[in-house]
């Protein structure tokens, strides 16, 4: 199905889907004690919906997905957690190969990537490589992402090239800002969701969300839809997106 016809039949309007969305995916923990199964099984359901979520993003046409997968935070959750998610997004990055290319979608990653284990390390630059031609979307994982970290980050390579003479600190800008993000070559979310309620942020996209519109639904991740997904979007096409600007 071509996006202009999912658009048509969902009731969206194929001139105002957001360019970019980014997902705070959260509420998976939630989903497995309610279920009294442990939160590992909760996660393995979470990846189902990431599945579902990319392909109706695909057939919406939208340009950039963002999905926020791991916080530099969840670094401090249980070892058999954080063992269990490496394991999932190992998986993932090869269950999904196939349909990356079947639906031009290029994978790429913001986060400190280099602290993820080597073996997931080796399994994603395979995907980046294969898909990284592709361009009917840009589907980008935030791992082991803080934005805090990702500003700090930002700062020291601005800091060395006024040290090194190569920018004055008068002429740093919010253009300059932006570039020495993980970011620097998307456009800003035009709008962020976050599944299973909570009313934060938790360190994510804390520049690029400036004039984001914002989605938070309390239904928990592993049960997030597409329907409901179509539903945000209808919802996000009649707000009137206003920048400051009377
Ligand atoms: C989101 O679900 C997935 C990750 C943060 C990796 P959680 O694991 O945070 O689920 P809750 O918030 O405990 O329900
Ligand atoms: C945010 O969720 C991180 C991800 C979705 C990967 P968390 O569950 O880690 O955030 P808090 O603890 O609710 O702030
Ligand atoms: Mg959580």
């Amino acid at each position: 199905m071509s996006s202009d016809a999912l658009t048509t039949q969902s009731g969206l309007d194929p001139a105002k889907v957001p360019r970019h969305v980014a997902i705070i995916m959260d509420g998976n923990g939630r989903w497995a004690k309610q279920r009294l199964m442990n939160r590992v099984r909760g996660h393995e359901k979470g990846a189902e919906t990431v599945r579902t979520i990319v392909t109706a993003s695909r057939e919406i046409g939208i340009a950039f997905l963002t999905l926020y997968a791991f916080s530099t935070e969840n670094w401090q959750r249980s070892a058999a957690e954080v063992a269990a998610l490496m394991r999932l997004l190992k998986n993932f990055l090869v269950t999904e190969r196939d349909l990356m290319m079947r639906h031009d979608i290029r994978l790429s990653t913001i986060g400190e990537v280099e602290r993820l284990p080597e073996d997931v390390r080796a399994t994603l630059s395979e995907t980046l490589s294969l898909t990284a031609g592709n361009r009917s979307m840009v589907l980008t994982l935030a791992l082991s992402y803080g934005a805090r970290a990702e500003i700090v980050r930002m700062v020291r390579t601005v800091a060395t090239d006024v040290l090194e003479g190569r920018i004055s600190a008068e002429s740093i800008d919010e253009k300059r800002v932006s570039q020495g993000l993980y970011t620097r070559d998307m456009p800003d979310p035009d709008l962020l969701i976050r599944t299973s309620g909570e009313m934060r942020i938790s360190n994510f996209l804390l520049w690029q969300i400036a004039y984001s519109e914002l989605a938070i639904t309390k239904t928990l991740w592993p049960d997030f839809s597409r329907e409901e997904y179509l539903a945000i979007l209808q919802d996000y096409q009649h707000r009137e997106r206003r920048f400051g600007i009377a």
